[in-house]
Formats: C-alpha cells, sequence, structure tokens
C-alpha cells in the first residue's frame, strides 16, 4: 500500500469507529486488530505487512509492554521517534481490549511471555564504567542519536530515535543484542554495527540507563 493511501485507509477505519466482536482469544483479537483497524497497511507484522512505520516484528522484541501501552492509547502524545520517517502514527481510538490483544500478538510474535514481569531495574553501574560508556557513546553513537538535552545533536543529522527515554521504552537485555548487530535483527537497518566488544556495550549501556533513568526521574518532577 502507497504511504498516502495508508493514510486514507487509516482515515477511513477512524471514521468507521464502531465496534467490532472482538475474539476471547488475546492473540487471536490482535490479528484481528492488526486486520481491523489497518495496522499492516503501514507496518510489517508476522512477517507481512506496509513500511510506512517501523517492522512491529521488531517492535514485539524490543519494547516495553508498559511503553508501547501508552503510545497505542495516545500515539499523538508522543514525539516524533523515527527521525527518518516522514509520518506519524495515526491516533486510531483503539480500545484497551484491542491494545491488550495487540501485545499479545507482539508476544506471540517475539516469544515472550504476556502478561510479563517487570524487568528489575539494573543495579548503579559504578563511576569508571558509567564513564567509559560516556566516550563510547560521543564518540560512537552521537552523531546519529540525540539524548535528550544531555548531548544534543542537530535535527538535520538525526537518523535514530531519541535515546534519553531508552530505558522506559526499550529492553534491557535486548539493547546489547541490537547494538552487536543491528542487521541481524533488521536487515534493512540504517544503524550501522560499531563494532564495540561486549564490554564496550556493556559500559555504554551502563551510560544511557543511568542517564536516561535520570532524565525521567527529572520530567517526573515538573508539571
Ligand atoms: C497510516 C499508517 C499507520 C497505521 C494505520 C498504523 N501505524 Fe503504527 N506507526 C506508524 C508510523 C509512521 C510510526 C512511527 C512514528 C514515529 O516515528 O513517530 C508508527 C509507530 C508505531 C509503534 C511504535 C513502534 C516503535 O518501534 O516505536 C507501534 C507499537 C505501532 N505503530 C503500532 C500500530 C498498531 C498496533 C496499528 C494498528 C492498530 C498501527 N500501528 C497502525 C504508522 C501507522
Ligand atoms: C549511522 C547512524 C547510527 C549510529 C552510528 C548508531 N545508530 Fe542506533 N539507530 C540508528 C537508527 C536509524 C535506528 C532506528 C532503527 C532503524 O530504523 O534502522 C537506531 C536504533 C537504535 C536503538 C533503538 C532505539 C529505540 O528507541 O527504538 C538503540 C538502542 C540504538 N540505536 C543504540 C545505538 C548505540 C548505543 C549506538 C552507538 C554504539 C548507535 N545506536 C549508533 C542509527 C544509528
Amino acid at each position: 500500500v502507497p504511504s498516502d493511501q495508508a493514510f486514507d485507509l487509516a482515515h477511513f477505519i477512524q471514521s468507521i469507529g464502531r465496534k467490532a466482536d472482538l475474539p476471547q482469544d488475546p492473540v487471536e483479537r490482535g490479528r484481528r486488530v492488526v486486520e481491523t483497524r489497518g495496522c499492516f497497511a503501514c507496518h510489517v507484522i508476522e512477517g507481512r505487512g506496509g513500511k510506512v512505520g517501523p517492522s512491529l516484528d521488531v517492535s514485539a522484541q524490543k519494547l516495553h509492554y508498559g511503553w508501547a501501552k501508552e503510545f497505542l492509547a495516545a500515539p499523538r502524545k508522543h514525539g516524533k521517534i523515527y527521525p527518518y520517517m516522514p509520518y506519524r502514527m495515526p491516533d486510531l481510538g483503539l480500545s484497551s481490549e484491542e491494545i491488550e490483544g495487540v501485545l499479545a500478538l507482539f508476544a506471540k510474535v517475539a516469544g515472550r511471555a504476556y502478561p510479563e514481569a517487570a524487568e528489575p531495574p539494573p543495579a548503579a553501574a559504578p563511576e569508571a564504567k558509567v564513564k567509559a560508556g560516556t566516550l563510547t557513546y560521543v564518540l560512537k553513537c552521537a552523531e546519529c542519536h540525540n539524548l535528550g538535552t544531555v548531548i544534543p545533536l542537530v535535527e538535520v543529522k538525526r537518523q535514530g530515535p531519541d535515546l534519553v527515554e531508552v530505558s522506559r521504552r526499550v529492553r534491557y537485555d535486548w539493547f546489547s543484542k541490537w547494538v552487536a548487530d543491528p542487521k541481524a535483527i533488521l536487515p534493512d537497518s540504517r544503524m550501522v554495527k560499531t563494532n564495540l566488544t561486549p564490554e564496550q556495550i556493556d559500559e555504554v549501556r551502563a551510560f544511557l540507563w543511568t542517564v536516561s533513568g535520570a532524565e525521567l526521574e527529572k520530567a517526573k518532577g515538573t508539571p
């Protein structure tokens, strides 16, 4: 589906706004939502679909359910995620039942449990490790990723998502697999292999989780 038609389809689906009979089984319900709400017009899911938005087969492995739930309930409240994608996600007015179905389908696709025990927050990293990670970040990641106001990058140079909310959005274990070899997970990814050692990946993760956690705490404090 070409992207302009995908948006026409999304508007059409929004305009019907009917309550479909949804299957009881959460995964089947998710599949129904993907069909009736036209997600596949813009996203690859279970191996098929459009490329207006990111592959949901990858998002299914990557995202914390809590983040995905919030986003799906109000996508327009969120800032732009992928700078190189020209479009934003439309608000399809999904019900919580529909969102639960989508998450159950994500779990099925990624071989995760649903619901899933919350990931325990990683132990505070030693300062030396965070410092080493800062250096790696500046040398290897800052050319493509913005890090909120901590290490900003001019908008035209941004290629990947802002990593300031990475700890709330991305799973801790998945991060290391992704950074080690992005194209093994998403063959047409624009992210390059940065050839870091596992130790360097661990350090850059310690840096990002420390900064992201602190920034999210700060943001909570402001009205
Ligand atoms: C008209 C196109 C369109 C439709 C229809 C659409 N999306 Fe999206 N979606 C997008 C785009 C574009 C983005 C990326 C937004 C950005 O970069 O800010 C996105 C982002 C997302 C994300 C975040 C993924 C990530 O890795 O951060 C999820 C989850 C998502 N969509 C799920 C869905 C589901 C579920 C449906 C159907 C109920 C759906 N989308 C329907 C265009 C669409
Ligand atoms: C050449 C540009 C480039 C470089 C260099 C780069 N990235 Fe990326 N990164 C991207 C792009 C683009 C994406 C989005 C995936 C896609 O659509 O290809 C991404 C995605 C990510 C994600 C997923 C974020 C999310 O919220 O979905 C993480 C985590 C990440 N990169 C970490 C890193 C780290 C750590 C480094 C340095 C070691 C790095 N990246 C270097 C371009 C880059």
